[in-house]
């Protein structure tokens, strides 16, 4: 999510990092800053904003020809200076960059305070460089420091750490976060992605989880994080920026689809309490009991948005049994809706600047009702203007067509869901346990449907000239039908609708002829044999049937043309894995038909207007 770059050799290190920053931008630009060693001391300099202020900040020669720099799109703590990378320990003398989510954070803060450490920010980062300076304190070697801080981080990290005491070396250490090392003449570079050092160097060396680098001017010295050397070769890059800037994907949407096994597992990470069948929020812990006492929830949405709001009111009158009610923002904020005392309205934003919802959100407040957010976009608008709130965790999103966030949006409702339904007791300890157990193993299960790619683009290939498409769920999944039928016209200009499965008999069966395709969602849930006779139904019209399933049966094979199989998970959390043969198929589709997929026309990736 964040750029990652640093620098050892005979040039102007603040030049070199400035201008990989900018090639990393593209990965999320809240804030930047950069960390430069000459004379025995480090000057950091960091701004909120984009690359180019920080490069206003620190222009002209510098002397330093060490540096890290970071550009940064915030987790913990909002967008600001403070906050912004690199962090430094109390004596100024450690400097860190840091990706990824320190799990424990709150805990090692605590104990590091009773040890005397000054924290100046809110982030997790900079536990880790007081965490150093404690045993850099003990063992006056910064690689070894290091290494003993790591051993007590639970979380993921990529990072790269300088110490005025060893001018000559840098060190770095990835646990689910890249890095990869660039190899130069008398120099030597690291970096988060490979676009920040291709103007260099080719020749890299990729990091491995648990691995550390020692890297000076002129050597690289790898081990693992049990202090066992390993040799690895280097690789020479041939791909060029733009395929570097989407991973090596075709698409942004693409790529971003692909990193749902990462981004489910990161709106997860730290919040589920395994023994007590919990979950817990840091941006909700002052109001969980406001949550949880509530007597209705009122969540307001746009579009992908509103879709994962109506999963959320399936899962939550069904554990939580509490009231929810769902409501398009632009409809809310124009209905002068009736809001009661016990009522707790949620915003649910990727962007956090939508207008209709901020607008619907305020229309809330100004009604005397508290707001939460649930927000991709970290000190976002409509981040700021909610009471508390939990963030999706979910990275920046580039492709127009919302794709992680929506999954992301689905994991953190489950997780409000196991809050309110265990503090409310609706729900038992046992049933907790196995909703979070559950959770545990989604990010493996939505990869095994990644792996059949190319089932689903063979489908898309028979339907590309389709000009209509009806996609129908049931219960939990009928808003996923909705998705799918939205991600489908947004990037693909293919007419399609969605509904509940049963509502097809109540009109929309009229359409149905060999051209329309139908798309089912047939989980093998209380649902599936009435999901089968709506099926019979269509294919009693020569209509074509795609079906997203469980495990196929008999009956189910008969009448389908192409059956995708899903892995099986609880009915709350089935949104997840069924949602991603959409999202594959209606990407398929516009690849197909020669659309635009990443900048479909007439959309924005953000709704700023009305
Ligand atoms: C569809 C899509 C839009 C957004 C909607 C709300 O793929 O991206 O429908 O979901 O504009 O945007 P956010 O979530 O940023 O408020």
């Amino acid at each position: 999510m964040c750029g990652i770059v640093g620098y050892i050799g005979d040039k102007d290190a603040c030049e070199i990092l400035v201008e990989g920053l900018k090639r990393l931008e593209y990965r999320g630009y809240d804030s930047a800053g950069v960390a430069l060693l000459a004379d025995s001391r480090i000057d950091v300099m960091k701004t909120p904003g984009k690359v180019a202020r920080l490069e206003k900040m620190v222009s002209g020669p510098r002397p330093a020809k060490v540096g890290i720099g970071h550009t940064r799109w915030a987790t913990h703590g909002e967008p600001n200076t403070v906050n912004a990378h690199p962090h430094t320990d109390c004596t100024g003398k450690i400097a860190i960059i840091h990706n990824g989510i320190i799990e424990n954070h709150s805990a090692l803060k605590t104990k590091l305070i009773s040890l005397g450490h000054k924290f100046r920010s809110q982030t997790d980062t900079e536990v880790i460089a007081h965490l150093i300076e404690e045993f850099y304190s003990r063992t006056s070697n910064l690689e070894v420091a290091v290494r003993l801080a790591l051993k007590d981080v639970d979380g993921t990290f990529g990072l790269v750490v300088m110490s005025a005491s060893e001018p000559d070396i840098l060190v770095a250490a990835r646990r689910g976060s890249p890095l990869l090392i660039g190899l130069g003449d008398s120099e030597n570079l690291i970096a988060s992605d490979a676009s920040a050092l291709i103007r260099h160097t080719r020749d890299v060396i990729y990091l491995h989880d648990n691995e550390i680098a020692v890297i000076s001017r002129k050597n690289v010295s790898l081990k693992n994080l049990d202090d066992e050397a390993i040799e690895r070769e280097a690789e020479h890059l041939t791909f060029d920026l733009e395929q570097i800037e989407k991973g090596g994907f075709d698409h942004f949407m693409l790529k971003e689809i692909n990193e749902q096994p990462e981004t489910v597992l990161n709106a997860f990470r730290g919040r589920l309490i395994d023994d007590e069948g919990i979950s817990k929020m840091g941006g909700l812990r002052d109001v969980e009991d406001k949550i949880a006492n509530a007597k209705r929830f009122v969540i307001l949405a746009c579009g992908t948005s509103w879709h994962a709001a109506l999963v959320g009111k399936y899962i939550l009158e069904q554990y939580a049994k509490i009231p929810v009610e769902v409501d398009y923002a632009s409809e809310f904020r124009y209905r002068n809706p009736v809001l009661l005392d016990g009522d707790i309205v949620w915003a649910i934003s990727q962007s956090g600047e939508t207008l209709d919802t901020l607008a619907a959100l305020r229309e809330a407040r100004g009604k005397g009702a508290p707001v939460y957010g649930i927000v991709n976009v970290v000190g976002s608008t409509i981040a700021r203007e909610t009471d508390a709130g939990v963030y999706i965790h979910a990275g920046p999103e580039i492709g127009v067509a919302s794709t992680k966030a929506f999954t992301s949006q689905l994991a953190v409702l489950n997780l409000i869901n196991l809050l309110v339904a265990r503090k409310r007791k609706t729900i038992s300890l046992e049933q907790g346990r196995e909703i979070v157990a559950e959770m545990h193993r989604l990010p493996e299960k939505i990869q095994k449907i990644l792996d059949q790619t190319d089932q689903i683009e063979a489908i898309a290939e028979e339907f590309k000239e389709s000009r209509n498409f009806l996609y129908l769920g049931r219960g939990v999944n009928f808003p996923v039908a909705l998705e799918g039928a939205l991600k489908l016209k947004e990037i693909s200009y293919i007419h399609a609708e969605g509904y509940p499965a049963a509502e097809m008999k109540h009109g929309p069966i009229a359409l149905i002829d060999e051209n329309m395709p139908a798309v089912f969602i047939a989980l093998g849930d209380s649902t599936y044999d009435k999901i089968l006779s709506n099926i019979q139904e269509v294919r009693a019209r020569k209509g074509n049937v795609i079906v997203i399933a469980n495990e196929a049966d008999g009956r189910l094979r008969e009448l389908a043309k192409h059956i995708i199989e899903i892995p099986k998970t609880l009915d709350i959390l089935s949104p997840i894995l069924s949602v991603i043969p959409l999202q594959l198929l209606s990407y398929y589709m516009a690849v197909k038909r020669g659309c635009n997929v990443d900048q479909p026309r007439n959309l924005a990736k953000s709704v700023t207007v009305e």
